[in-house]
């Protein structure tokens, strides 16, 4: 105790944020750091989290993210839905593309419910949902074929009629960063990616195994992302159609003087650089579904 104490000290005067790190992982490894005293405390900070990751299965050269704004990985696999060539099937459509933990379980059930109930709605979004798990094809024919069965809140007889991919071989969770040992060295995480028509990812959004997702929020980004395509313009937090949008900020003094001027037409000031204007949800959905 001692020595910890001593050690507690000793951190404290080089840096209050490790200090907090070192004292959450003080019971796991208070040998490591007892014997990096004094100016190697950072030596024992890299070997400590250096050898955690060396016992999970992740590395750097066989797990990819995708990136917003850059092309979504390709890949092609077998789904219920015959074999597919990803994402180029689908140019010209927007894609969710997204991950569940495993076929046969309670919480993908309810995802499963929510997702084959909204789908008319995303394809009448122009979207085409794309769905994937570590299980084989066997395994997502007899979980989809149970799930008609099932009935849960308002769902009943839910013909899940996307396709679902099998991926066994993880060559698809690898790339697309599904897999995160931490939470699961087995299973994929409940990750989600919103493809635009041109095949490029344009948001992404990743939960635990535990938590389902929010179906109206991936729906409210889907047409936002088509919103700012559709009109040029920013969504403030917790945007929602007929709310107001945000304008771009003047580039130029030119462009400041005359916002300055309000010659910009009905558009409400919160900073010269944090300007808002009305889009009417009537305008907003009758672009949606049209890229
Ligand atoms: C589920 O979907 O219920 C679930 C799947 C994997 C781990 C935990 C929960």
């Amino acid at each position: 105790m001692a020595q910890s104490a001593c050690k507690y000290n000793h951190i404290f005067s080089f840096s209050k944020g490790l200090f907090h790190v070192l004292r959450k992982d003080i019971t796991l490894k208070i040998d490591v750091y007892a014997i990096y005293l004094g100016s190697e405390w950072k030596k024992a900070y890299d070997l400590y989290h250096g050898s955690k990751k060396n016992n999970v299965i992740m590395d750097n050269q066989n797990f990819g993210m995708p990136r917003i704004g850059e092309p979504a990985p390709e890949f092609t696999a077998n789904t219920t839905r015959g074999k597919i060539n990803f994402p180029a099937d689908y140019a010209g459509k927007w894609i969710i593309l997204f991950s569940h933990p495993a076929d046969f379980t309670p919480v993908c059930t309810s995802e499963f419910m929510t997702f084959g109930s909204m789908q008319a709605g995303f394809e009448k979004l122009n979207c085409q949902l794309v769905g994937l798990s570590i299980d084989g094809l066997a395994s997502h024919i007899a979980w989809l074929r149970e799930i008609r069965n099932i009935e849960w809140k308002e769902f009943k007889n839910i013909d899940v009629e996307f396709p679902l991919i099998e991926d066994i071989s993880m060559n698809v969770a690898r790339k697309y960063g599904m897999l995160q040992p931490g939470e699961s060295e087995t299973k994929a995480v409940r990750a989600v990616f919103f493809i635009d028509p041109a095949g490029v990812v344009r948001a992404m959004i990743y939960y635990p195994l535990s938590l389902g997702r929010n179906f109206d929020e991936l729906r409210r980004v889907l047409i936002a992302l088509q919103t700012t395509d559709n009109f040029r313009v920013s969504m403030p937090a917790d945007w929602r159609p007929g709310d107001p949008v945000i304008v771009p900020a003047p580039s130029t003094m030119d462009a400041l003087k005359k916002r300055d001027a309000g010659e910009e037409g009905d558009i409400a000031c919160h900073a010269w650089w944090f300007c808002t204007r009305k889009l009417p949800k009537e305008e907003v959905e009758s672009k949606l579904g049209k890229q």
